[in-house]
C-alpha cells in the first residue's frame, strides 16, 4: 500500500511561509517550546524548533522571557490534560503584561473532537491554536496569526499523512529520536491515541535510512526509533525486524526503540535481538495487566500466557535484556483478584522498571463507558502496592549490577552533584559516575559500584580512545 504522503511542492510553500515571517519587521524574535506526553511529541518539537528557528528565532531557556510561547499537548490522561490547562491559564496573566506576546497550543489536544473550538472560546488569548495532522502547516498559520492580529484555528480531520523534508532542530545531541511510524490501529479500549493520531502509517524505509546516516554523519551514537507501535512497522512492504537489520549496518553504536505492542513482537525481532550487534538489550513492552479477562476487556489480543511466552523467548535470545514496562491498574471492573494477577506477574516477569497509571476515562473511547465501581481510594491503594513491590524488584535488580562494568554513552552533567556526569548501559539502566563534561558524547567503560532507587553510581574504568 503505498502512503499518502504531503506533496513536496506544499512543503516549498511552508518554507516559503517561514521566509515570510523571517522578513516580518515585527515578528517574535525568540521561541519556548513546552514538551508533553510522549517521545513522539518531543520528536515533533524539535521540528517545530527547526521550522522557528528558519522563520530568525532563537531557541529562549527561560519561558517567561520568550516572544513565542508554545505548548506541544498531551491529552493520555486526565492530568496530562489539566497540566496543559493549567499552564495555559496562567499565560494570561503573561499576555496581559506583554500583550504582544504570541501563544500557540497545538498537538494532541486540540485534535479531540470539539476541544479546539472550547479552548477559542474559554481562551480567547491563545493566537493559534493547531491539532497533529497539520504540523507541517504551522509557518502558514504562524504568519496569518501574526498579519491578522486576531486568533487562528485549525484543527485538520484526516486519517493521517506522512510529512518529509521539514527541517529540525536536535540541539546537537549524540542521542537522536527517529519516528518510523505514526499513528496507531490498535483501539485499545481505555486509550485516545487512534483518536488524537491517526491511523498507522509508515515511512519509506529509504527516508529512515537516510535520516540516521545523517545523524550518524553529524556525530550521533545512539537512535530510538519512535512509533506507538513501533513492531507493526511495514514500511515499503518491509517489516520492522528488516528494517532493523539495515540500520545496523549503518555504523551507528547504539539502536534503540519504542514502544512494541507484544501482539505484533514476531520471532523476527526476537531473532534480531540475538543476531544484530548495535541493538541494545532493552525492550520497552507494555503488559497493562495481568488479568486475562482484563486483558480481554483493554482489547489488546493477547494473554498472560503469550506475555511470559514473549519474556521467556526474549530471555533465551538475549539473557542480559532488561524490560520496562506500562500497567494500568483500575481499569472498570478490575477485581481485586484480577490486580493480584498483576502483582503477581510483575513478580515473575521482574521488570527493570514499570510505568504505572491509574485508568483515567478519556471521553470517546469504549472503556469511558464501562461501569467502573472501584472507589478511587481502592486504586489507589492498589497502585501504591504495585509501586512497592516493583521498586523493590528494580532496588534488586540495580544491586545486582555492583561489580560488573558495563559500557555507558555519557549523555551529560549531572544537575545535582558538580563533576558527576551520567549516561545509560546498554539495558538502558542510569549511571551516574565522577567525570569531565567533555566526555559526553562518548562512550566511557564503567565499574558500578553501588546502587540508589533508580540508578546507579560507579567510576571511570577505561576512557574512549
Ligand atoms: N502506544 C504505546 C503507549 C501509548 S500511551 C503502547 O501501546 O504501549 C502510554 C501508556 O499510557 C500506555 O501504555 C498506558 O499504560 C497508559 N494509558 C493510555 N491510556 C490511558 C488511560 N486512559 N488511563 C490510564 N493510562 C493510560
Ligand atoms: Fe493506545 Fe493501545 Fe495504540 Fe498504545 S497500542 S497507542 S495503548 S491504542
Ligand atoms: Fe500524549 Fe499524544 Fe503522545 S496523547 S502520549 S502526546 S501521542
Amino acid at each position: 500500500m503505498r502512503e499518502m504522503r504531503v506533496p513536496e511542492s506544499e512543503i516549498l510553500r511552508q518554507r516559503e511561509y517561514m521566509r515570510l515571517v523571517r522578513e516580518m519587521p515585527d515578528r517574535p524574535q525568540s521561541y519556548h517550546i513546552v514538551s508533553m506526553g510522549c517521545q513522539m511529541n518531543e520528536r515533533d518539537s524539535q521540528t517545530i524548533a527547526g521550522m522557528f528557528e528558519e522563520m530568525g528565532m532563537r531557541r529562549e531557556p527561560v519561558r517567561e522571557e520568550a516572544d513565542l510561547i508554545l505548548y506541544n499537548t498531551c491529552c493520555v490522561r486526565e492530568n496530562a490534560e489539566n497540566k496543559a490547562l493549567g499552564n495555559v491559564i496562567w499565560l494570561k496573566e503573561l499576555k496581559k503584561a506583554r500583550p504582544e506576546l504570541m501563544i500557540c497550543v497545538g498537538g494532541c489536544m486540540p485534535q479531540e473532537p470539539g476541544m479546539a473550538e472550547a479552548m477559542r472560546s474559554r481562551y480567547p488569548f491563545i493566537d493559534l491554536i493547531y491539532g497533529t495532522h497539520n504540523l507541517y502547516r504551522l509557518p502558514e498559520n504562524l504568519c496569518r496569526a501574526l498579519r491578522e492580529r486576531r486568533p487562528v484555528v485549525e484543527v485538520l480531520d484526516t486519517e493521517g499523512e506522512i510529512v518529509e523534508g521539514l527541517p529540525e532542530s536536535r540541539g546537537g545531541a549524540h542521542s537522536a529520536f527517529v519516528n518510523i511510524m505514526y499513528g496507531c490501529n490498535n483501539f485499545c479500549t481505555y486509550c485516545i491515541v487512534p483518536y488524537v493520531r491517526g491511523r498507522e502509517r509508515s515511512r519509506d524505509p529509504q527516508d529512515v535510512i537516510d535520516e540516521c546516516l545523517r545523524l550518524r554523519d553529524a556525530g550521533v551514537r545512539e537512535i530510538t526509533l519512535l512509533g506507538q507501535n513501533v513492531n507493526s512497522y511495514r514500511g515499503g512492504g518491509a517489516e520492522f525486524a528488516n528494517l532493523l537489520r539495515r540500520l545496523d549496518r549503518l555504523g551507528i553504536e547504539r539502536i534503540r526503540f519504542m514502544t512494541s505492542h507484544p501482539k505484533d513482537l514476531s520471532d523476527e525481532l526476537i531473532a534480531a535481538y540475538a543476531e544484530l550487534p548495535h541493538l541494545m538489550p532493552h525492550l520497552h513492552l507494555p503488559v497493562q495487566s495481568g488479568s486475562d479477562e482484563v486483558l480481554r476487556a483493554m482489547n489488546r489480543r493477547y494473554g498472560r500466557e503469550r506475555y511470559f511466552d514473549l519474556v521467556r523467548c526474549l530471555r533465551a535470545a538475549r539473557p542480559d535484556i532488561g524490560l520496562t514496562t506500562d500497567i494500568i491498574v483500575g481499569f472498570p471492573g478490575e477485581t481485586e483478584a484480577q490486580f493480584e494477577e498483576t502483582m503477581a506477574l510483575v513478580d515473575e516477569v521482574r521488570f527493570d522498571s514499570a510505568y504505572t497509571f491509574i485508568f483515567s476515562p478519556r471521553k470517546g473511547t469504549r472503556a469511558a463507558q464501562m461501569p467502573d465501581a472501584t472507589p478511587a481510594e481502592v486504586k489507589s491503594q492498589r497502585i501504591q502496592r504495585l509501586i512497592a513491590r516493583q521498586n523493590e524488584i528494580t532496588a534488586q535488580i540495580l544491586r545486582d549490577q555492583i561489580g560488573r562494568r558495563e559500557t555507558v554513552l555519557v549523555e551529560g552533567q549531572s544537575a545535582r552533584d558538580a563533576g558527576w556526569i551520567g549516561g545509560r548501559t546498554p539495558r538502558a539502566l542510569m549511571v551516574n559516575f565522577p567525570g569531565d563534561a567533555g566526555l559526553v558524547g562518548r562512550f566511557v567503560e564503567v565499574e558500578i559500584t553501588s546502587a540508589g532507587r533508580n540508578t546507579l553510581r560507579g567510576r571511570i574504568v577505561e576512557e574512549e580512545k
